[in-house]
């Protein structure tokens, strides 16, 4: 079983955040996963990935120009029953790094996604639309996203 974190980063924070999901992920026997810039994407991964987390970084409080651009230019690209999650970086905690995981899921749900964060509904922590990384990664937090990362993975063996 594969799963596909792709992300977009200039400046590495939201790398870094997807490389720790990863690990997370990776708590989960029998899933192979792949850490992507969206610049160079293993397109024949992708396609086999039952699951794909996308990472952005917020910008103007919303997901980025090249985020979207990928979104629009992915139409070869089968992503129709795939499980999505969802995780921003951002630099304030008031910056909007909901509304950009927002977008995210609003363009998400077009391509015929499935749409998972765990929500509140699996006890602490509380992960309500995605995870999100204020000032890169912090050292003091590095449980919540493998947590995450952990919830992505325990999902997408159940389902597929
Ligand atoms: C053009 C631009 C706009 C940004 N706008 C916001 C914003 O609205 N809110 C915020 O919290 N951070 C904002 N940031 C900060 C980035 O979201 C933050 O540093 C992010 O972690 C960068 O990700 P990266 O290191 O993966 O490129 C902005 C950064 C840039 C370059």
């Amino acid at each position: 079983m594969k799963v596909s974190i792709l992300y977009d980063s200039k400046s590495g924070h939201t790398r870094e955040v997807g490389e720790i999901i990863k690990k997370g992920i990776e708590r989960v026997d029998g899933i192979e996963i792949k850490c992507m810039n969206i610049e160079e994407i293993d397109k024949e991964f992708l396609d086999e990935s039952k699951g794909v987390v996308f990472g952005t970084p917020t910008y103007l409080a919303n997901t980025t120009a090249n985020m979207k651009k990928w979104l629009d230019d992915s139409h070869d690209i089968n992503l129709e029953g795939k499980l999505a999650s969802f995780y921003a970086t951002a630099d304030y905690i008031w910056g909007g790094a909901d509304t950009a995981i927002l977008t995210l899921i609003n363009q998400i749900i077009v391509k015929g996604m499935l749409i998972y964060s765990g929500g509140a509904a699996l006890g602490k922590p509380f992960i309500h639309l995605g995870y999100i990384s204020v000032n890169g990664v912090n050292d003091k937090d590095i449980d919540t996203p493998m947590i995450f990362g952990e919830r992505i993975g325990k999902k997408v063996k159940e389902l597929f």
